[in-house]
């Protein structure tokens, strides 16, 4: 049982808050490199509830400075890109992307004042799709070396969208496997299309996992320690004839890695913008064929309004609910899971109350997760705070849908995932 307390400390995000110290311990994204793709590449950004500018200077290098200017309070948001970084456009004062302040212009000539400002300034680099900051104290680890990020850039593919609610309730989906039998139920079994995810056939079994997942509602659900977080193991027994197996992952503290298709996998960061709103972040990679990034924009540009993200459906139309439609589509919400992912955080309140729950065998993920993250507040470690010490050595992790008809589901999963790594020609190994 949470109480209150737990609750506070579980979701706050914000600078100087315990919560927000964990999450400021790992890389976290920051905006698309699509949102700098623009001839003015500067744009405001709320990130952990601080108010920052991201931009890229003349030279085509990052920064990421506190958006408030230290001499008056303006927005460098407004400001301009020229000599070497971004200018208040209110008195000039201009300063570069480490935040040293080069110059104040309206001083008097030989003024030195500039030398004794500075900006606060964090590191961003940029990953396949994302561009990613480092919060955290002292130096800049190196980014974590799972798949998403490591994958050649023709691999991947990256998205984002905002949620109408804390970043915890919205990795907590992530981590829980037993939720697709209804939230994402279909009453037919028809061909996959985009938004209807677990339509493939399963294996060589001809069975569609619309079916499988609407026949068994409570998979055996186990987690396994991992260098990353752990990993969710879920089987749900066909009949005897076969069990499937589906891997999934917690990225601690506010990711995942889910498989989408036999060669494409999902690896979401949900982080907060501030403890009511959240992004997540979508890295979808290919171990076979290049991504049509194009195409996978364009199914997924019509459901938001930019430059937010913003979903068109949400909380402000009731998420498109239609009780007649809830006759074909079981949440009455439509087709796309993304929609129903959305309806099920959002509608658990901006900041869910979790001193009202009642978690069971089946949310061990949850569990897990909440276990984890009550460590690294106590005690912020390098042993509590899980894939932080050396990102760079992570690897991975295994995201798969695997069917066993041997008995084995162990080795069932990780033979297929072996076969899969060893065909892409750029993933490591697994190592755990
Ligand atoms: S407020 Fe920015 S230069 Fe004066
Ligand atoms: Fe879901």
């Amino acid at each position: 049982m949470i109480d209150a307390e737990e609750n506070r400390l579980l979701t706050e995000s914000g600078p100087g808050t315990p919560g927000g110290a964990v999450l400021r311990s790992y890389w976290q994204p920051a905006a698309l490199a699509e949102e700098l793709a623009d001839e003015r590449p500067i744009v405001p950004v709320r990130l952990l509830g601080e108010n920052l500018v991201l931009f890229r200077d003349e030279l085509g290098e990052l920064g990421l400075l506190d958006h408030r200017c230290p001499h008056r309070g303006a927005d460098l948001a407004a400001g301009r890109l020229e000599d070497g970084g971004v200018r208040c456009t209110f008195h000039g004062w201009l300063f570069n992307r480490d935040g040293a302040c080069l110059q104040t212009p309206a001083e008097p000539t030989g003024s030195e004042l500039h030398t004794r400002v500075h900006q606060t300034s964090y590191p961003v680099v940029e990953r396949n799709g994302i561009i990613w900051a480092w919060m955290g104290e002292g130096k800049a680890p190196a980014l974590p070396g799972i798949d998403a990020m490591i994958a050649p850039p023709e691999q991947v593919f990256a998205f984002k969208g905002l949620w109408d609610c804390n970043w915890l309730q919205a990795h907590e989906v992530g981590i829980d496997p037993s939720h697709a039998s209804f939230l994402h139920r279909f009453l037919d079994d028809e061909e996959e299309q985009y938004g209807l995810q677990f339509r493939a056939a399963l294996g060589e079994t001809g069975l569609a996992s619309t079916k499988l997942l609407r026949e068994i509602a409570n998979p055996e659900i186990s987690v396994e320690p991992t260098d990353y977080g752990f990993r969710l193991v879920s089987l749900r027994n066909f009949r005897d004839e076969f069990t499937h197996v589906r891997v999934t992952n917690c990225l601690f503290p506010n990711a995942i890695t889910i498989p989408m298709s036999g060669e494409m996998t999902i690896t979401q960061w949900h982080v907060p913008i501030d403890d009511e709103r959240c992004y997540w972040y979508s890295m979808f990679v290919s171990y076979g064929e290049p991504v049509d990034a194009a195409k996978m924009r364009a199914q997924r540009i019509d459901a938001i309004e930019l430059p937010l993200y913003e979903p068109i459906t949400g909380r402000g139309n009731n998420w498109g609910f239609d009780p007649a439609d809830q006759r074909n589509t079981y949440t009455g919400m439509g087709p796309d899971i993304n929609v129903h992912d959305q309806w099920a955080v959002e509608s658990q309140g901006k900041i869910h109350d979790r001193t009202r729950e009642h978690l069971t065998p089946s949310d061990v993920g949850i569990r897990t997760q909440r276990r984890m993250f009550m460590a690294a507040l106590e005690d912020p470690g390098e042993a509590t705070l899980v894939g932080a010490a050396d990102p760079g050595a992570l690897t991975g992790p295994a995201a798969i849908d695997a069917v066993d008809i041997d008995g084995d589901h162990d080795k069932c999963w990780r033979d297929l995932e072996t076969t899969r790594r060893q065909a892409a020609g750029w993933a490591p190994a697994l190592t755990d």
